[in-house]
């Protein structure tokens, strides 16, 4: 395995097709932000590896965060998803209370990777070397299978289901906080105790949405579908009775509650202007494209829960199935706190009349400092 350099990266990103269109920013963190501890980048021609491992910060513990393996247009794409991604791990761990820090890793699909297995194993052998510093499991496009390859080269992961112990797959939590952030969130702007014939948007039907959309249809709340995958969504209406939007057309849509579970950067200047929704509260990573449009939603007396906050089910899941010797029942009770969360967000949010994204961010941040 081969460490990339930072000038390797330099010259790389500055020979892209794309660089020109690509913002300037910092290889070392985000605009505006402290640097990154770490950002670690590993390639591995034999497997065709090509991986950054960033980590955000560690003072609460090691950095526990999934991996995200994807197609991205360039590298500097990539780098500013584990950037941005690791950032949201330490924020979330620091809002759970979990002891550790915030870190992320992504593997760059690529036309030569022809072996899965040996690609995650060579992953393994890039997260082993950090010695523990990084704790790694399931992201979007990662499975429970690809965690068993990388643990055959590190004790660092989690995301697996092992005989007889909890663990494994962790969406369901993911869905499950979620769904009961977005009850406390509808218990506090809208004032109902049920969520029956309360109208959500789910963008998004991948692990996280469909779990979702699951307890949305058994909790009678009315549901408003889109994926880029017209199977998921025609399963959608067929067993939820789910009415159908095309994926441009569900941040347009009236509803009381648009949850995005898809990509991140749903929430762009012209969509926080112009939506339609009286809370946003989804599974998705980074749905702001930045804290300006967490600002407009505030303007607009949308209350806007951050991902960071309602989406830490999966990561408890993974923490807890790590420690060793958890239960389901303690890890649904855990993960049903998200919901006491969100309401003392919203305490926050009128006594400070500040926008949910900043309240958030300060009392993650607050917990970072140990
Ligand atoms: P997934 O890959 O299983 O599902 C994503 C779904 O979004 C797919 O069905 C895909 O077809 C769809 N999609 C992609 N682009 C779309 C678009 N433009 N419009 C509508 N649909 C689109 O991923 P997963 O695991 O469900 O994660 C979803 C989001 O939740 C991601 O942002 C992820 O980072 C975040 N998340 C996931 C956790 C987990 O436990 N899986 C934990 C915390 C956050």
């Amino acid at each position: 395995m081969k460490l990339v350099t930072l000038d390797d990266v330099r010259h790389a990103t500055s020979g892209s097709d794309n660089s020109a269109a690509q913002p300037a920013f910092d290889l070392f963190g985000l605009a505006g932000e402290p640097s990154h501890e770490r950002v670690v980048f590993a390639s591995d021609p034999a497997t065709g590896l090509q991986s950054i491992i960033a980590l955000y910060s560690t003072t609460r513990g090691p950095a526990f965060g999934g991996c995200r393996y994807w197609a991205y247009d360039n590298q500097v794409a990539a780098l500013h998803d584990a950037l941005r991604l690791s950032q949201g791990m330490a924020l979330k761990n620091a809002l759970a209370d979990l002891p550790f820090g915030g870190g992320k890793a992504v593997v760059l699909k690529n036309a030569k990777q022809t072996d899965r297995c040996a690609l995650f194993q060579s992953f393994g052998a890039f997260v082993d070397s950090l010695g523990g510093r990084y704790l790694t499991a399931e992201d979007v496009g990662t499975t429970a299978d690809d965690m068993f390859a990388v643990r055959e080269k590190t004790q660092y992961v989690s995301g697996m289901p092992r005989e007889g112990e909890f663990g494994g797959n962790p969406s369901p939590q993911t869905a499950l906080g979620v769904f009961v952030g977005i009850e406390s969130a509808v218990r506090r702007v809208l004032g109902k105790s049920s969520l029956e014939g309360v109208s959500v948007a789910v963008q998004g039907l991948g692990s996280v949405g469909w779990h979702l959309c699951e307890q949305l249809h058994a909790a009678h709340a009315t549901l408003i579908v889109a994926d880029i995958d017209a199977q998921k969504v025609a399963r959608a209406v067929e067993l939820f009775g789910a009415s159908a939007v095309t994926v441009d057309a569900i941040t347009g849509v009236e509803a009381d509650v648009f949850a995005p579970c898809a990509m991140g950067g749903s929430i762009t200047p012209i969509v926080a202007a112009n939506c339609r929704f009286r809370i946003v509260a989804g599974g998705a990573n980074n749905q702001l494209m930045s804290l300006a449009d967490g600002d407009t939603l505030h303007r607009r007396d949308v209350f806007y829960v951050p991902d960071f906050l309602i989406n830490a089910g999966g990561i408890i899941s993974c923490v807890r199935e790590y420690e060793g010797n958890a239960t389901r029942e303690g890890v649904v009770t855990e993960v049903r706190r998200i919901g006491e969360r969100v309401s003392e967000l919203y305490d926050r949010a009128v006594a400070s009349r500040a926008p949910t994204a900043r309240i958030a961010d300060a009392w993650a941040k607050e917990k970072l400092v140990v």
